[in-house]
């Protein structure tokens, strides 16, 4: 009896150490950084910079993509020997100053696309308020370059859509921003094509055992860039799969979305 009992504790056990596990994979886009920032008038250069740090570590999910090397260009350290992004921020555009530059990096992300990578940053005045947008290009702006974001860029700022709500709307209004993966698959019609656990349909390869064939980072690769690598077999069908999933799903919808995948070996 007491070995079964065991057994079960044990059980419990592995499958939070499991959990705790996965969820500390999970870059920090769920941290306690306050969702809605307040700063006024007479916010400081200092105050602004330290809340745009919370917010790229934090709720913007800035660092699911830069910052790893290959799928979007470094904001903190050098890019392609360009400086960090304070130093560039001025030179991306011609006639185009840096806060602006910035503003529309976030804003109208396509605007621009930096050389060599893919259209896949979200948009995200639709998911930060315009205080987090505002603090986190004072944090841009800090790294080599001058902090000239004041209170008065966020009071010119226009609000967030009514109903929308920061942190989880926009990029991430898909299934209400839901970080379940469940209910992202189901919002984004994946099952449309795809079988997964017994169920959808089989036009496209079965996701049950994809964990098996590929890893998070190809799993994550595939959805923000379908035509990255084509499923073996399927290559008539290359090109078929929407290639919309980045800017409807927020940073951690993403990750709960690529983990969840992977997890099926
Ligand atoms: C899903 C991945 C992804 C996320 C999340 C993301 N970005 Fe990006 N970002 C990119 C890619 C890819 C590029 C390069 C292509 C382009 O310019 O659109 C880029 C470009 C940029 C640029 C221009 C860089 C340059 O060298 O000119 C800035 C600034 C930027 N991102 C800031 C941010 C901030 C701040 C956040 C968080 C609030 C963020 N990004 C979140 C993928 C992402
Ligand atoms: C309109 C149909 C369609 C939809 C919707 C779709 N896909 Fe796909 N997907 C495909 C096709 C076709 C392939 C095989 C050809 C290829 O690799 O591009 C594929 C391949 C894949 C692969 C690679 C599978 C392997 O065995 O290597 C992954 C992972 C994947 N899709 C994930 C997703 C996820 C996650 C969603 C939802 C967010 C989704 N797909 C939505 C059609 C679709």
């Amino acid at each position: 009896m007491w070995v079964t009992n065991l057994k079960v504790v044990g059980v419990v056990l592995g499958t939070l150490a499991l959990y705790t596990l996965i969820a500390n994979e999970i870059p920090q886009v769920q941290s306690e950084v306050p969702q809605t920032l307040t700063l006024g008038a007479n916010v400081t250069p200092e105050q602004l910079v330290a809340a745009g740090e919370k917010v790229f570590n934090g709720i913007g999910g800035c660092t699911t993509c830069h910052g790893l090397g290959t799928r979007a260009p470094n904001l903190l350290t050098d890019e392609k020997g360009t400086g960090p992004i304070g130093v560039r921020c001025g030179k991306r555009e011609p006639g185009k100053r840096c806060k602006d530059y910035l503003f529309e990096s976030l804003d109208n992300p396509t605007a621009y696309v930096a050389p060599g990578y893919q259209p896949i940053m979200p948009v995200m005045t639709k998911q930060l308020s315009p205080e987090q947008v505002w603090a986190v290009i004072a944090f841009l702006e800090a790294q080599g370059g001058t902090v000239d974001v004041t209170g008065e860029d966020i009071a010119k700022a226009k609000p967030l859509t009514p109903g929308a709500s920061p942190g989880s709307a926009g990029g991430g209004s898909l299934a209400g921003g839901s970080t379940d993966p469940k209910a992202i698959i189901q919002a984004a019609g994946c099952l449309v094509c795809h079988k997964l656990d017994g169920q959808g349909q089989v036009i496209a390869p079965d996701l049950s055992h994809v964990g098996s064939r590929r890893t998070a980072e190809s799993i994550r690769k595939k959805i923000l860039d379908p035509a990255s690598s084509i499923a073996k077999g399927y290559e008539k069908l290359a090109g078929i799969m929407p290639k919309t999933f980045g800017t409807m799903l927020n940073a951690a919808q993403l990750e709960a979305l690529v983990q969840y995948l992977a997890a099926h070996k």
